[in-house]
C-alpha cells in the first residue's frame, strides 16, 4: 500500500521522527506548494498553524496533530467546521509545567537567579554575604486557571503548606480550594499569581494593571500559560514603578523577543519558554502526535482529540 503524505511544519523527537517516517512519507513545510493537494496530514505545534490559508489550501487534509498542549496558533475552529480534527497532547506535560511554575515562585522570591550570578562573578568573596530574600512556604498561592495543570501546581504548593486558592470562569466541583469569582479580589489575597490558562480572545491580557496593582509590591507574579494573558507593557511598568514585588516568566507577549529592561532587575527571573522542555516529556508529546495519527488512518477513535 503506499504511504500516506504528511506535511510536517515541526519536527518530532528523533526516536520518534523515525518511526513517522517509517510510516508515513514526510514532507517540510517548506515544500507545501508542491504536496499540497497530496498531504493528508500536518504535523505541528500550538505555535506554528495551520492557520485558515494552509488548510484550505491543502486539499486533501483529514486532521492535524499538534505537539503542544495549547493551540492558540492553529484555527481549530476552522477546521473543525471542514470536519478536520486537530489533536493535542494534553496530561502528558502536566508535571513539568507544574514543576517549573512552583520553581519560578522559589526562584523569583529567593532570588536565586541574582545569588547564582553573585558567585559567579566573584562577588561572594569581594563583597560578603548576599542580601536576603523573600520566604517562599506558606505563602498565599493564588492560581488563574484550575485546569490539568493548575491542580498539579495547586497540589505542589499546598505541599509548601500554601494557602491556595483560584479563579477561573466557574468554580471547579472536586478541588478543595477557595474560587474567587474576581480576579482583581484574588490578586488582592495572593503573595503568588501563577497564571496557566489558555489564550483565548476571551483571556487577553486578563492579567492587567489593576490586578498586577492588587497583587501589590509584596506580590510575585509567574506565568507558565502564554505571554498574550497578560499585559506586558503593564508588567514591566509595575516591576519598574516597585508597584509588583517580582515576576517569574516562562511565556513572553512576542518571543523569542524579551523586553530588555527586565535584564536587569534581580526581582525577576527569566525562561525561553521551557515549560515543557525535558527530553521524557517532548518524546512523550512526540509519540502522542505520531498515535493520534496512527488511530486516525487506521479509523480508530483519536486519543486526544480538541472539542
Ligand atoms: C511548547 C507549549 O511551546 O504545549 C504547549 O502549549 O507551550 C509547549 O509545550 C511547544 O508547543 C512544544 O512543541
Amino acid at each position: 500500500m503506499p504511504k500516506i503524505d504528511v506535511l510536517q511544519l515541526v519536527k518530532l523527537r528523533p526516536e520518534v521522527q523515525k518511526e513517522l517516517e517509517a510510516r508515513y512519507t514526510v514532507h517540510p513545510g517548506s515544500d507545501t506548494d508542491k504536496v499540497a493537494d497530496i498531504v493528508r496530514a500536518v504535523v505541528t505545534n500550538g505555535h506554528s498553524g495551520p492557520d485558515p490559508a494552509l488548510i484550505d489550501k491543502l486539499t486533501r487534509l483529514e486532521i492535524v496533530g499538534s505537539a503542544s498542549v495549547g493551540y492558540d496558533g492553529i484555527a481549530v475552529e476552522y477546521a473543525r467546521s471542514k470536519g478536520i480534527p486537530v489533536t493535542n497532547t494534553p496530561d502528558v506535560l502536566n508535571d513539568d509545567v507544574a514543576d517549573l511554575a512552583i520553581a519560578l515562585m522559589i526562584m523569583t522570591a529567593r532570588r536565586l537567579v541574582a545569588s547564582d550570578r553573585y558567585v559567579r562573578a566573584g562577588r561572594w568573596a569581594k563583597e560578603g554575604d548576599f542580601p536576603l530574600a523573600y520566604k517562599a512556604s506558606r505563602k498565599r498561592v493564588g492560581i488563574l486557571g484550575m485546569g490539568r495543570i493548575g491542580r498539579e501546581i495547586a497540589q505542589r504548593a499546598a505541599a509548601m503548606n500554601a494557602t491556595v486558592a483560584y479563579h477561573s470562569r466557574k468554580p471547579v466541583a472536586d478541588v478543595p480550594y477557595r474560587h474567587y469569582p474576581d480576579l482583581v479580589e484574588l490578586a488582592k489575597d495572593s503573595d503568588f499569581l501563577v497564571v496557566i490558562i489558555p489564550a483565548t480572545p476571551q483571556t487577553d491580557k486578563i492579567v492587567n494593571q489593576a490586578v498586577l496593582e492588587a497583587l501589590g509590591p509584596g506580590g510575585i507574579l509567574v506565568n507558565v500559560a502564554r505571554g498574550a494573558v497578560v499585559d506586558q507593557d503593564a508588567l514591566v511598568a509595575a516591576l519598574q514603578s516597585g508597584a509588583l514585588g517580582g515576576a517569574g516568566l516562562d511565556v513572553f507577549a512576542e518571543e523569542p523577543k524579551v523586553p530588555e529592561i527586565l535584564f536587569g532587575m534581580d526581582n525577576v527571573v527569566l525562561e525561553p519558554h521551557v515549560g515543557s522542555a525535558t527530553f521524557e516529556t517532548r518524546r512523550a508529546m512526540s509519540q502522542l502526535v505520531l498515535d493520534n495519527l496512527d488511530a486516525h488512518f487506521a479509523g480508530r477513535p483519536l486519543l486526544t482529540e480538541i472539542r
